[in-house]
């Protein structure tokens, strides 16, 4: 089987086993393009080598292709290259040391400001100072670092998205000196990867994800016992408040011992502080 046999592919992506049935039938062919996709997966381990400042530009740009509401680019990206701004960093977020071996780190922000800016520049109110601005801007921040991901890839670079961040705000926001109305969406570390590849982590089946024509959840029950048994047991989420697991845990108890516990509650404050508007 070649590397982007498109059995090889969809079997890898949803962790189906050689002898277990395909959901459907793949393509006979997958471009080198969707096969790299099909089988991306985040990179927590890092070479010292620095990414040149071409290729990051490049990279920035193939971010800055994604698709954006309305076209207007309602995001900021923050590039981190200074290696004590990054560590500190990942000192305040601890247990993730693979962001201090990345050579750069970025952040990736919604950012409502500019399009207040516009406004007042062409002499407007700004009507849309809301949660469906917000939306669109985090969409906006979202999307371009899917994008810097795949981007990053195609380049033989790795990455690994930072929602931790979001624990920091308060630091964040000052480290990067982000000015009312933009607000972290997350980080991504970039670097040239080292040591073998991270596991593959296997998708939800289609059948529980993607709908046709109308949103069906009938299937979500059967289908959740082979699909915790596709993953190796997990690292319990949350074992001081539920308790240690020593044997680890499906991937669905672990999403419910992590969902069961409030995470960055003071985020709305923080943003309403920083001028976000949410109403
Ligand atoms: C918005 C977002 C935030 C994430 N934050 C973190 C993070 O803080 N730490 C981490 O190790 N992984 C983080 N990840 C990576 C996910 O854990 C990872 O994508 C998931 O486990 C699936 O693995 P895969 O990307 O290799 O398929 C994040 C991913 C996304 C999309």
């Amino acid at each position: 089987m070649s590397e982007n046999d498109p059995e090889r592919l969809i079997r890898g992506r949803y962790g189906l086993a050689p002898e277990a049935p395909l959901p459907f039938t793949p393509p006979p062919e997958v471009p080198p393009g969707l096969a790299a996709l099909l089988d991306r997966r985040v990179t927590r381990r890092y070479a010292p080598d620095p990414v040149p400042e071409p290729l990051l530009q490049a990279v920035l740009a193939g971010a800055q292709s994604a698709p954006s509401k309305s076209d207007l680019q309602q995001y900021a990206i923050i590039v981190l290259r200074d290696a004590a701004r990054i560590a500190r960093i990942a000192d305040w977020i601890t247990g993730m040391d693979w962001i201090k071996q990345a050579p750069v780190f970025l952040l990736f922000c919604g950012d409502v400001r500019r399009g207040r800016w516009l406004c007042e520049r062409h002499g407007r109110a700004h009507a849309n100072d809301n949660v469906d601005t917000f939306l669109n801007a985090t969409a906006d921040a979202a999307l371009a670092l899917g994008f810097a991901v795949m981007a990053a890839e195609a380049a033989g670079l790795g990455t690994c998205p930072i929602s931790y961040v979001r624990n920091h705000v308060e630091k964040i926001g000052p480290l990067c000196s982000l000015p009312e109305g933009v607000f972290p969406v997350a980080g991504l570390t970039l670097g040239v990867p080292a040591g073998p590849r991270n596991w593959l982590s296997p998708r939800l089946p289609q059948s529980v994800v993607v709908h046709a024509e109308r949103y069906d959840e009938s299937g979500l029950d059967a289908a959740l016992p082979a699909y915790d048994a596709a993953r190796p047991p997990a690292k319990p989420r949350y074992p001081e408040i539920h308790g240690p697991k020593p044997e680890g845990c499906a991937w669905s108890e672990n999403a419910a011992r992590q969902l069961s516990v409030p995470e960055r509650f003071g985020l709305r404050a923080w943003l309403k502080l920083r001028g976000l508007s949410l109403d």
